[in-house]
């Protein structure tokens, strides 16, 4: 599937200079003319629509706006879209391709570890990175990695569990 859009085209924007990038996104081509103060979570989730793509703090704290570029974990609200040109980026939409949940997805629901759900795709996204790197972590390896993103609701413990249950799934398939 490609792509294509034009951003910045309002009458309110229409002097203001652009710069054309092009990057996949969860494996689909991606094109857009954007202004280059335009961070990468606004971008995800306002003109590519990815809703997963959680707007919190904006500043780097509260980690719901977690997102993989070129397999590294980043703060999508700690990047210009523009940065991104050439990059490829996953988000929890590109997690499955045949609408069955990942293995960090299902042990989230079956553990509970989640209420208001704003934190979760941020938490995803994080357990992932940890599991690729690390696929038995201790629950002091889980906290840690853990630590950058923040959650308002759950008092941590159902997803600490939930982390521990998906490293087994994952252990298993
Ligand atoms: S919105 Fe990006 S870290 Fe909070
Ligand atoms: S479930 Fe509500 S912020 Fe985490």
């Amino acid at each position: 599937m490609y792509i294509s859009m034009s951003i910045n085209n309002s009458d309110a924007n229409r002097d203001r200079p652009t710069q054309e990038v092009s990057l996949a996104v969860n494996d689909e081509e991606v094109t857009a003319d954007i202004e280059p103060r335009l961070k990468l979570s606004d971008f995800l989730r306002n003109d590519v629509d990815l809703n997963s793509v959680r707007i919190g703090c904006e500043h780097g704290v509260c980690g719901a706006c977690t997102i993989s570029v070129d397999g590294d974990l980043v703060k999508s609200c700690m990047m210009y879209a523009v940065q991104t040109d050439g990059s490829e980026i996953e988000t929890v939409e590109g997690l499955s391709d045949d609408g069955s949940l990942d293995p960090v997805q299902e042990a989230f629901h079956e553990e509970h570890a989640l209420q208001c759900g704003f934190c979760t795709s941020g938490f995803i996204m994080s357990t992932r990175a940890l599991l690729q790197d690390n696929p038995d972590p201790s629950r002091e390896e889980i906290t840690e990695q853990l630590s950058s993103n923040i959650c308002r609701c759950t008092g941590y413990q159902n997803i600490y569990e939930a982390v521990e249950t998906a490293a087994e799934k994952m252990e298993n398939d």
